[in-house]
Parts: C-alpha cells; structure tokens; sequence
C-alpha cells in the first residue's frame, strides 16, 4: 500500500499557494495525498502567526495528531510562517515535531523528510531567512481552473503591528518574463483565474532597473491570448499608483474586486501604524477608484483596538467605512505580536473594549455589505462556474468579477466555463440567480 500525506494549511493565499507546492513535492516522493490524518504518514502543517489565534489553532492540532503518531509513528513536520518564527522552541515545546522548515525553506522538505525517514536524524530544524528568490516549484491546485502564483516575495513595510516582514524576509520580486510565461501555461492548461500574490504586490518590480512594475505587467497579462480573468492580493494604498487604477479601468480581464487595506480610518493611528497615509488620502484614493472604475467593489482589512487608539479615533474608523462603503470587509482585534514595534506601545487596549469595536464596526459594515449586495438584483453578470454548492449538488455556485458568490441552477458540465447570470435575489453573502441562454 501505498504511503499517504496530508498538508493542513492556515493563513493566507501565498500560505494556500505554497501548501500546493508542498503537496506536490510529497506526490513527487511517492506519497498520495488525503485530508484524513487518522491514515496518513506524513502530515505537515503550513502555518501563520499573523494573530495569537493562529498560534493557538495550530496548538490544538498538534494535540490532535499527538495520538495518531503514537499509532503509527507519522512523520509530523511544521512549516509556514509560525515555524519561521518560533524555529527550534516549536520542536522542544512539541516533542513529536520531526521537522520545522521555515516558510523560505519549504525546497528542503524532501531532503528533511528523507533523513527522518532513514533514521538518520531525529529531528530537522531549518529557518534560515534567504532574502533571495526561492526555487519556483510546480504546483496542483484544488480547482482545476483556478491558478495562483506569487509575483513578489517579503514586505518592506513594517507595520508597526505587522509580524509578516519579520518571517518573510525583504521584498523581491519575480522578474516580468518569467511571470508571464507561467501565466501562459496556466492560460494554455486552462485555467481561468489567475490569481497574483504577494505581501504587497503593487510594490512589484521596485528594485528591477528595467522599469517593468505592477501596472506594466497587469497590461502586459491581460495581453496574452485567451479568455481569463486576474485577481491579485495584496495591494498597498500608499502605493496604488494612477496608472495601475488606470490598467484596471480599461483590461476587463482584470477582476473588479480590489482590496484596499484600510487597517484605521484615523490619522493619528495610522501614523502610529506606519502605513503611510491618512485618513483623507485613503478616502480621495477610494473616490478616484470609483470614479476611474465605476464598477470597482472594494474590499478591505481592518484593526480596532490598536494601542493608545481612543472612542475618538475608533469612530474615525466608522466614518471612512460609512464613507468608502466597503463590499466586504475583513475586521480583527489588534493582537500584540511579540517582536513588533506596537508590542511594546503604550496604551495597550482591554479585550472587552476590543470587542466592543469590533462588534460595533461589524454591524455598520454588514448593513452596508447587505445593501450592496441587494443592489445587484436584476444585474447581468458573467461568473465563472467553479462547482457544485456545497449544500446541494444540483445547484452551481461560481464568483462574479467582483467576487460575489452566486448560486444557480445548471449542468456540472459548466463547471470551470464563463456563463452569463441574470440575479433574480439577494442575501448578503450571496446572490442567486439563472443562467441567461
Ligand atoms: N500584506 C497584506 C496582508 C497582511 S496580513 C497587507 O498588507 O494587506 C492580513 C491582515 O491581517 C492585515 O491587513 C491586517 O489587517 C491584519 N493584521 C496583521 N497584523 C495584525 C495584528 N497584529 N493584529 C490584528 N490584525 C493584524
Ligand atoms: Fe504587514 Fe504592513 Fe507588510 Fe501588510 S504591508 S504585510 S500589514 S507590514
Ligand atoms: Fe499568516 Fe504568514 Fe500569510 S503570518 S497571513 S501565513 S504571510
């Protein structure tokens, strides 16, 4: 019988991206891959210390892999963005940890699963932080029409609050050339969505001397031939330029949901942040998208609870949401991260006051996400097929450019294809409709 592994992913879409990899390299080792780990030999964690919670979720598996490795001794080996964090403390607080691989090291994983596997080693902790362009390694992806491929590596940005440019090193990114023949392989294979990723892929190309950058190559992709459609995640307002929103307005190959991180609508906290505008330039940004991109639906990342941040400066926050009138967005408590800057701030926020913010801005932002939602009554959109829903197979659900989810009737044949929905009725999550003939 064959050996079997299982990757179990956490975090964000460039975590999602690697875990293909990874499942790659285990398929290219012989393994097969199961999301059971009750059967499997091999299981890997890909994982993310953005917040506390992740740490804490990661936490709880391990405790449940403990018992399945007495059984049958699975290999168990952690990579991501926490194991690059907390390298060789993760294997002595976890003694069944075989392996740690850093998130810059997962083209180590063979050899270090290998090793554990012959007996050669107990235990394999990688963490080096590169800094340099890792390996581009093949990659399977659940959809079989839905690719994602990172354009640029690391953040330079140092959020005050922000653990990601302390695990993922300095940005660099990958040269035009090279994207774009991927992408056309992607296209060519049949994929049609193309997703583009990176900590802050409006900063792409920033050190090439050639002046190829991230408006470039969105023009330069939605040249290739053939019928898709590309998303890209994540962008920085500071560094939206004119001529991306630009590319945007006239490639109807490029999705109309754009995400535009707010994290604070308060001056004050988002020079205590480090993010590099304020709350009027967020706004203007927001209004000159909409105006060059009437049909932009623009997402966004918010923080409450940021330290010394005031009633005051928190109802900034609802003003600019109330204001931009975001489609959906995604709202956390600040979580102190252990080496960041605003770790050691004072003013350090209660968690009952957090709470209290995070429920307040939810309820403004889901009145507003209903009301754009319900807007789309009676539209004509084109959405790409991606399956069956997950509560009934005779129904298809699929995304529109602007990435509403949609259900309607149809044939599993679509599955994968462009189709034409009239929207006859909406919720807040979701739109419901037909297909047009
Ligand atoms: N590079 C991306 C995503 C970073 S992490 C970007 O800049 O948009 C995704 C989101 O997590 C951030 O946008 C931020 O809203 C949130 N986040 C990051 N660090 C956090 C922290 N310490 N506490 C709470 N939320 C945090
Ligand atoms: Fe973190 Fe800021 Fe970089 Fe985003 S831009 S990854 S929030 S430091
Ligand atoms: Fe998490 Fe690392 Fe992504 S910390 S959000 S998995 S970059």
């Amino acid at each position: 019988m064959s050996k079997k592994a299982t990757v179990i992913t956490y975090g964000c879409q460039m975590n999602v991206n690697e875990s293909a990899k990874i499942k790659k390299i285990f398929e290219n080792m012989g393994y097969d891959i199961t999301e059971n780990i009750e059967e499997s030999d091999l299981i890997f964690l890909n994982t993310c210390t953005v917040r506390e919670g992740a740490a804490t979720q990661i936490y709880g598996k391990l405790g449940e892999i403990k018992p399945i490795k007495a059984k049958r001794g699975t290999i168990v080996g952690v990579t991501g963005c926490f194991a690059q964090e907390q390298g060789v403390k993760l294997a002595k607080k976890f003694p069944l940890i075989d392996i740690v691989m850093g998130n810059q090291n997962i083209g180590g994983i063979p050899n270090a699963v290998e090793k554990i596997v012959s007996g050669e080693t107990k235990h394999v902790i990688a963490t080096d932080n590169e800094d340099e362009l890792p390996a581009r390694i093949d990659a399977d992806f659940e959809s079989t029409k839905m690719a994602s491929l990172p354009i640029m590596y690391g953040c330079n940005n140092f959020c005050t609050y922000c653990i990601v440019p302390y695990v993922r090193g300095r940005e660099r990114s990958v040269p035009m050339e090279q994207l774009l023949d991927e992408i056309k392989v992607y296209v060519q294979k049949g994929y049609k969505e193309i997703m583009l990723l990176g900590q802050n892929v409006n900063s792409y190309g920033k050190e090439f001397k050639n002046g190829d950058n991230f408006a470039k190559l969105l023009d330069e992709i939605c040249k290739l031939e053939g019928d898709f459609l590309v998303r890209f995640t994540s962008p920085h307002p500071r560094d939206f330029t004119d001529d991306v929103i630009e590319v945007i307005a006239k490639n109807p190959k490029i999705a109309r949901a754009i995400h535009m991180p707010l994290q604070s609508g308060n001056t004050k906290v988002l020079k205590d942040m480090n993010r590099g505008y304020t709350k009027e330039d967020y706004i203007a940004l927001a209004e000159k998208v909409k105006k060059i991109v009437p049909d932009a639906f623009l997402t966004t990342d918010i923080i409450v609870g940021f330290p010394g941040e005031t009633e005051e400066e928190f109802l900034d926050t609802l003003d600019v949401v109330r204001k931009v009138r975001f489609g959906t967005a995604y709202m956390f408590m600040y979580s102190q991260r252990e080496g960041t800057k605003a770790a050691t701030m004072e003013g350090q926020i209660e968690d009952s006051v957090k709470k209290d913010r995070l429920h307040r801005l939810m309820d403004l932002q889901n009145s507003i996400s209903k009301e754009i939602s319900e807007s789309y009554e009676g539209n004509e959109e084109r959405v790409l097929v991606e399956g069956p829903s997950r509560k009934n197979k005779n129904v298809l659900s699929g995304r529109t450019s602007s990435g509403k989810l949609v259900l309607f009737e149809g044939d599993e044949s679509l599955v994968g294809e462009f189709v034409n929905i009239k929207v006859t009725d909406c919720k807040t999550w979701t739109l419901f409709g037909e297909i047009i003939k």
